[in-house]
């Protein structure tokens, strides 16, 4: 490695909040970690709106830029509604991803352009960083175990001519051992649509072999066992836990600013641990039936509550879910008015904040990756109820495996006209909210050390110092 060489590394996210932001924190992280590192985040525009313009105005740091592509018109009108549209959307971007790579490269001032940093869906741009002779890395934004899973399943699918995949559909009662977990994991809790061909999932996965390096936003001592069993796996690239990275996140408007303010000071007059906050992510919401039987579960527990409340998108719109002129139009009549002392019903929510307020004691959770680290950081157990993605395996992870969370459905998928009871619900809530319980006792013990892991000398401080390292080797 060349002393005082410098070095330049592109960034390729998909452009969603919830990637684009763990994209940018890493690329935060590197930045601050090494003063010869520069590093170009290319934003791609997508065919509709996603809410990140505001996000991604200012480079989060001095050695930071972003570089945003113009939008592929000729591709957007076919894009929509297709199938293995992500596929077909990274396609019609390489033309664009190439230009600005080329033209980075003639304003050699940064340095050796040594490596790509690819979001897990933007693996088709190792064609791009393999002609410019460039190292790519793959980031991924959900967890080591389901990255595990992934790898496994992919390779009983390609390489095993004795596993029939037919078999094992999300009604099948079906398991299968996997490296990653210590339970053997069921189909029901496999990612959706993961060997539909039309999704083109494994033509992802198949490429992250080929990298250099994979980069995960979790950190060791959660993970511990599928990090272990990832990185005794010669066919698999070292694995680099570096989180847990965790934004407040979110479009700080005046608007949310006011919300926030609102929030904090009803959380501010209700106990310690008494609040359970219900919170479905970016893309979660449910059909009127469904609300009504929350809200009885709700109501029946007693248990004082901060439910966000989202309106479902029009069916087939890939738009994400919206807020309500008024949530009665929903909710059961009457409910706002019997549970005005109880709890309180929003919508939009500042998740890290509220997870962090002493008096909320629990969280109902889609389980996303994201929300999972928040719940982890700030030592809140969680009820699961995942919807979609890989998130019925997170609330896998956490319920069995990890013996960390309380169940209410984890193999419950959205749009597939499944319905959970109040009375399920309600069980659950009360389990969760149980002072004395053994989860919560997990949960307190990782987030210590949750807090650890990044602090100098910590797991994931150290592994950030390793890929550097693995980084800058590549200059000469
Ligand atoms: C736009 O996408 C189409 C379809 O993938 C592709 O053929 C074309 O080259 C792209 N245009 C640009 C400017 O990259
Ligand atoms: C998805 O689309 C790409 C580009 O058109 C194609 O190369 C790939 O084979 C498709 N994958 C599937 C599973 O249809
Ligand atoms: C993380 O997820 C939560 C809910 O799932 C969402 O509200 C928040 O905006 C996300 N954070 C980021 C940084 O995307
Ligand atoms: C949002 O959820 C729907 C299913 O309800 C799914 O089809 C869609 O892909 C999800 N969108 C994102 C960006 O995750």
């Amino acid at each position: 490695m060349s002393g005082d060489a410098k070095a330049s590394l592109v960034f390729v996210p998909f452009p969603v909040m919830s990637h684009l932001v763990s994209a940018v924190a890493l690329a935060k992280l590197l930045a601050s970690r090494e003063d010869r590192l520069s590093i170009t985040v290319l934003i791609m525009k997508l065919p509709m709106d996603t809410k990140i313009s505001a996000y991604t105005k200012t480079p989060p740091h001095p050695r930071i830029n972003f570089i945003h592509l113009q939008e592929n018109k000729s591709s957007s009108s076919e894009l929509s509604g297709s199938k293995n549209r992500t596929f077909r959307f990274l396609e019609s971007q390489t033309g664009l991803v190439r230009d600005a790579v080329a033209e980075m490269m003639e304003n050699r001032a940064s340095g050796k352009l040594v490596a790509f940093v690819l979001d897990m869906f933007c693996t088709p741009m190792i064609d791009v960083a393999n002609e410019v002779g460039a190292q790519s890395y793959v980031f991924i934004t959900c967890g080591s175990s389901a990255l595990g899973l992934m790898l496994h399943l992919q390779s009983l699918h390609d390489d095993d001519n004795d596993w029939d995949m037919e078999e094992y559909t999300e009604d099948s009662d079906l398991a299968v051992p996997v490296p990653a977990y210590v339970n053997p994991v069921p189909a029901k809790v496999w990612p959706a649509n993961m060997f539909d061909d039309e999704k083109g999932l494994l033509e992802f996965i198949r490429r992250y072999r080929e990298c250099k390096g994979i980069v995960v936003n979790t950190f060791l001592e959660l993970e511990s066992h599928a990090i272990t069993s990832l990185s005794s796996d010669q066919r698999i690239p070292p694995v680099y836990p570096v989180g847990a990275m965790i934004q407040g996140g979110g479009e700080e408007t005046e608007e949310n600013r006011r919300k926030r303010e609102e929030i904090i000071q009803w959380l501010d007059k209700q106990p310690d641990l008494s609040v359970v906050f219900l919170c479905f992510g970016t893309n979660g919401s449910f059909e009127g039936d469904q609300v009504k039987e929350i809200a009885a579960a709700l109501e029946k527990s007693g248990v004082q509550f901060l439910w966000s409340l989202r309106k479902p998108p029009p069916k087939e719109s890939m738009e994400f879910p919206g807020e309500y002129e008024s949530p009665e139009q929903v909710l059961p009549e009457g409910f706002l008015q019997r549970t005005a002392g109880v709890g309180k019903v929003i919508g939009w929510a500042p998740q890290v904040a509220v997870l962090s307020h002493p008096s909320v004691g629990g969280f109902v959770s889609h389980c996303g990756w994201n929300s999972t680290l928040e719940s982890v950081w700030c030592g809140v157990p969680i009820a699961a109820w995942p919807l979609d993605a890989e998130q019925q395996v997170n609330a896998f992870l956490l319920v069995k495996d990890f013996e960390m969370a309380v169940e209410i459905k984890m193999d419950y998928r959205k749009n597939s006209g499944m319905m959970v009871a109040a009375e399920t619900i309600e069980k659950a809530i009360r389990q969760l909210m149980e002072p004395e319980n053994k989860i919560r006792a997990k949960v307190e013990e990782v987030h210590e050390k949750s807090r650890t892991a990044l602090q100098e000398g910590g797991s994931s401080y150290n592994f950030v110092g390793r890929l550097i390292q693995d980084i800058m080797d590549n200059i000469s």
